[in-house]
């Protein structure tokens, strides 16, 4: 098991990409605590991971709350003794695929504000208590607009390119505490969309205005990486498990490009 005795905390734990995670992280050995909004998405997570014999705690919390975030953070630590651990999977809806001319200035603030607003907040109140310990991972989530050119992306693409530029800075803030700070760049994962992701709406919305369906639109969009196959939510999981490992223990500052070959370093 690579995630034996970690705790690990997962902020939009009841999502697509937060629920797999956890369950690979509970199926690793970690004790998983889950916080979101919606308490009956988490308690499904949960359920799954009691049921395959791991660890599993939910909480409703908002993680665009500092002071709930910190107050969830420090119950967590206080009941085991600290945090190994952290993921910030909050996913908004948002606008993608409107040219600036059609973009107001509010959907284009949005997904900026949001996301940076909270991976500031869930790394700084996990920071805290990883600092102690000497020792931490925390892993953030961005998407191959973080490099793309326009048209139509604009407050998406600022807002991933912000996250990737977090993660470095994070990572030189707190690498002489010992902590890790690593973003995983996944391309759109079909499976999401399935599994009630808000990326449906905003996928439907893009491929509405284009005329095509969201299934080819993805079909599309795996045509244009290298491996003419676009990732699926388990390498998304199993990489976040490699990074959140001692496998991983000399990388910090860094983007996991998951994109196929469609973004290349
Ligand atoms: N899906 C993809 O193809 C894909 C690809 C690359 C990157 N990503 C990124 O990965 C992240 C997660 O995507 P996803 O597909 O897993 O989304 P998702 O299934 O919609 O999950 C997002 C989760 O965030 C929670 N959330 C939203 N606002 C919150 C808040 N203020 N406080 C606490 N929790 C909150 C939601 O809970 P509620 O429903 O209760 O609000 C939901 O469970 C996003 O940042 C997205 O950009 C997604």
């Amino acid at each position: 098991m690579l995630l034996k005795n970690k705790n690990a905390v997962i902020y939009g734990g009841g999502g697509a990409i937060g629920g797999a995670v956890a369950r690979a992280f509970a199926r690793e050995g970690a004790k998983v605590f889950l916080a979101g909004r919606t308490l009956a998405k988490l308690d499904e997570v949960a359920a799954d991971i009691s049921a395959a014999g791991g660890f599993a705690e939910t909480a409703q919390v908002d993680a665009l709350d500092e002071k709930s975030v910190e107050k969830h953070v420090d119950s967590v630590a206080a009941k085991v003794g600290g945090i190994d651990i952290a993921l910030n999977a909050v996913g908004i809806n948002h606008v993608q695929g409107t040219p600036i001319a059609e973009l107001s200035l509010e959907d284009y603030e949005l997904p900026i504000t949001v996301y940076t607003r909270t991976n500031f907040i869930t790394a700084k109140a996990v920071a805290r208590h990883m600092t102690n310990n000497g020792s931490g991972v925390i892993l953030t989530l961005s998407t191959p607009a973080s490099r793309m050119p326009g048209p139509g992306y604009m407050g998406h693409s600022v807002a991933c390119a912000g996250i990737e530029a977090f993660t470095r800075h994070l990572a030189g803030e707190l690498a002489p505490s010992g902590i890790r700070v690593i973003c995983l760049r996944s391309h759109m994962i079909p499976e999401a969309t399935t599994l009630g992701s808000h990326s449906r709406d905003i996928f439907g919305f893009v491929a509405e205005r284009v005329g095509v369906t969201i299934e080819e639109m993805m079909a599309g969009a795996a045509g244009g990486t290298l491996l003419k196959r676009l990732p699926t939510l388990a390498e998304v999981a199993n990489t976040a498990v490699f990074m959140a490992s001692e496998h991983a223990g000399s990388m910090t500052g860094t983007v996991a490009n998951l994109t196929s070959g469609f973004i290349l370093d």
